[in-house]
């Protein structure tokens, strides 16, 4: 019965013969992205996510371990979770057939350091990903309701982030997973700009043709809100969070895309536009 759960929930592609690349995180943003790229080029790829892969149900782990020989990276809710090391370093030492590791990591985010040091102390092949806010949080996630509604409010005040586009992400991600001269590096993620929430909001005006407003809040008044989609728990580490990262230390660009890919990153419009389908059938079913 178990044996037959796995199968119906790990996805994977054909070709088990070939070395298989394993994404923990794999339905998400970043990891359903990649997925599609290392299929179309025809590599065998096991998208794994809950319940048959599990974080915090270790007898899950060797099935989606077994065979793979890249290993991506996208621990939920935050990599600087204070479980996230340990859980990270327990994985990797079962994972016997490994010969990279790709780590979705966080920039300006000091909590994530003990996460990134656990994929470097394995001694293999590494690359660590430090993004940016992703542009498909506006689209993906928490804050894609409310830009339906037409008010963000959210206690960024007037602070910039440089975007990051998660297209861009995968599309790195996919290089480390299957290029050598990206081992042992370490990737800052940027979009090409500093975008504050206000003009996050106008470029979005623009797309959807409809006004969409930022208001900045307290922590205090947002935290109740983000926990009605997440609970009180992860709700409060995450806002305390976004709050660190949003004191402005991150408002400054990185050149990991360019350097990464030998290309810029995309700009938060052209995500915006590209992204309208995702607002589209909520729009619809509001009007
Ligand atoms: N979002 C950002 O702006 C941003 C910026 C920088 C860094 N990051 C980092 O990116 C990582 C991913 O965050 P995200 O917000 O983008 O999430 P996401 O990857 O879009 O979604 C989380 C993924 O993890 C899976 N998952 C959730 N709980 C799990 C569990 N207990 N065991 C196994 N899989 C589980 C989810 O699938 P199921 O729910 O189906 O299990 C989903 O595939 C985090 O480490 C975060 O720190 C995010």
């Amino acid at each position: 019965m178990m044996r037959l759960a796995m199968h119906v929930c790990i996805a994977q592609s054909e070709g088990m013969t070939n070395p298989t690349t394993l994404l923990l995180g794999g339905t998400g943003k970043t990891g359903r992205r990649i997925a599609t790229r290392l299929t179309a080029a025809g590599h065998a790829v096991r998208a794994a996510s809950r319940p048959a892969f599990d974080w915090h149900a270790p007898a899950t782990w060797d099935a989606a371990l077994d065979g793979a020989t890249a290993i991506y990276i996208a621990y939920p809710p935050d990599l600087a979770a204070p479980e996230a090391a340990g859980q990270i370093r327990a994985l990797l030492r079962r994972a016997r057939s490994a010969e990279r590791v790709v780590l979705l990591s966080g920039r300006g985010e000091p909590g994530v350091l003990p996460a990134e040091q656990a994929v470097r102390d394995t001694g293999l092949p590494f690359t660590i990903l430090r993004c940016a806010w992703f542009c498909q949080n506006f689209s993906e996630s928490f804050l894609r309701d409310p830009v339906v509604a037409g008010t963000i409010a959210f206690p960024a005040g007037a602070t910039a982030e440089p975007f990051v586009d998660a297209d861009d992400i995968a599309d790195v991600a996919v290089a480390a997973l299957t290029e050598p001269q990206h081992a042992n590096q370490i990737y800052e993620l940027t979009g090409p700009a500093l975008v504050t929430f206000a003009d996050a909001a106008a470029i979005l005006s623009g797309v959807l043709g409809r006004a969409v407003h930022y208001v900045p809040v307290a922590p205090a008044d947002y935290e109740p809100v983000l926990a009605q989609h997440v609970g009180p728990e992860v709700a409060a580490a995450l806002t305390s969070l976004f709050s660190f990262l949003l004191d402005g230390h991150n408002a400054h660009l990185a050149d990991g895309v360019q350097r990464a890919l030998g290309r810029p990153p995309r700009s938060f419009a052209q995500y915006a536009a590209g992204a309208i389908t995702a607002w589209q059938p909520a729009l619809a079913h509001a009007s």
